[in-house]
């Protein structure tokens, strides 16, 4: 089966290599070394100078994180999408009161309305934002909003799920307090780890945050960082297989390679789906550059196309949440080759075809 997915998705054969070496303590030696270059190679990628915390858990563990350790009583949800309402869920499951900013299905979150809902909040502590909402293949313009969350001198909160690793994100320049991510979407890698960059600023409001729990304590892991580790025993496999994706992002020209690479794919998959005579979901100059969510045909709905798309070898993703008939989605993360995006493109024109004529 060839893999579209928006994770798990295909990893590359060299990561999957390195997950068979053989397991050593996370206390020993060979863990520390292993630990300590991978983060260095992660702060060079992200451009920071904050903590990175190897989690071992998916992306959504790092959201809890966020919300357990840096909300008192009041955040902002910005939310465009089914992730983004997961955030405000996290929040108010955790206690905390959620303001949130929604824009309707397919349209980003812009600075102008983040400006003045900010205005109007003044009490919130923090801001979450999704950069890359999978669920409607949108992207929001991180850097523009991250101003305006600084303008307003409030922490800020990034789920990167879908965006680290295939879109640039400079963590310090922007402003960043926690970036997080899991390991099974543009890293190409298994899932089980997530990884989150923390600021200063992000830890020091953690001291004033009473019950922050144990497993996601960010003083904890501050604390165990300075020993090379975790506070639990790591993902071991993964943690080799992002040390391994990170040293072969540098071999294959830098990331701004692996970006463009990112974006040609995403290219040409895009170009095939309108010369099948089809249209993006999300709002024009925001599409996703890791996720295409794609409005399937009258009369056809997204989860046959996915059924029969499987049927051929291919597996895409279904539309998500509300979107779940009207859509379906092509990613573009991980280990993928460009015949193989051919190939996909050509199984859908026949699997359009077929479904038409019944
Ligand atoms: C934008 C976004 N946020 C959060 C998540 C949840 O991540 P995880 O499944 O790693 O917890 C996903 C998963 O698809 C996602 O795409």
């Amino acid at each position: 089966m060839k893999l579209f997915t928006v994770g798990p998705v295909a990893c590359y054969p060299e990561v999957l290599e390195v997950m068979k070496h053989q397991m050593f303590s996370h206390r020993s030696e060979e863990y520390k070394k292993l630990h300590l270059e991978t983060v260095e190679l992660l702060k060079e990628f992200l451009e920071t100078e904050n903590e990175i915390f190897l989690f071992p858990s998916s992306g959504t563990g790092v959201m809890e994180a966020s919300v357990r350790n840096c909300v008192k009583r009041k955040m902002l949800v910005c939310v465009c999408g089914s992730f983004g309402e997961r955030y405000v869920e996290v929040g108010r499951t955790n206690g905390k009161e959620v303001e949130v900013l929604r824009t309707d299905l397919g349209e980003p979150i812009t600075p102008d309305i983040l400006d003045e809902k900010l205005a109007k909040c003044r009490d919130v502590e923090a801001v979450a934002i999704t950069h890359n909402e999978t669920s409607v293949g949108l992207i929001n313009p991180l850097k523009e909003l991250a101003e305006i969350v600084k303008k307003h001198g409030k922490l800020l909160f990034v789920d990167a799920v879908s965006s680290m690793g295939g879109v640039d994100i400079k963590v310090d320049e922007w402003g960043i307090d926690i970036c997080f991510s899991s390991s099974q979407k543009c890293f190409g890698i298994p899932p089980g780890l997530a990884v989150g960059s923390v600021s200063r600023e992000a830890l020091k409001k953690a001291e004033e945050v009473e019950n922050r729990g144990w497993y996601f304590d960010f003083k904890l892991f501050e604390k165990y960082q300075r020993r090379a580790g975790t506070p639990t025993t790591p993902p071991i496999p993964q943690i080799f297989g992002l040390n391994k994706i990170l040293h072969l992002i540098e071999e294959w020209g830098g990331k701004y390679r692996y970006f463009q690479l990112y974006a040609e794919r995403n290219r040409k998959i895009r170009m095939g789906i309108e010369k099948l005579g089809l249209n993006l979901f999300p709002k024009r100059g925001y599409e996703s550059p890791t996720v295409s969510c794609v409005k399937a045909p009258k009369n056809i709905g997204g989860e046959e196309i996915y059924e029969k798309m499987r049927s051929k070898g291919f597996e895409l993703a279904k539309g998500y949440g509300p979107l779940k008939t009207s859509t379906f989605r092509i990613g573009n993360m991980g280990y993928i080759e460009f015949k193989d995006i051919d190939e996909m493109l050509e199984a859908l024109e026949t699997v359009l075809a077929e479904l038409k004529e019944n």
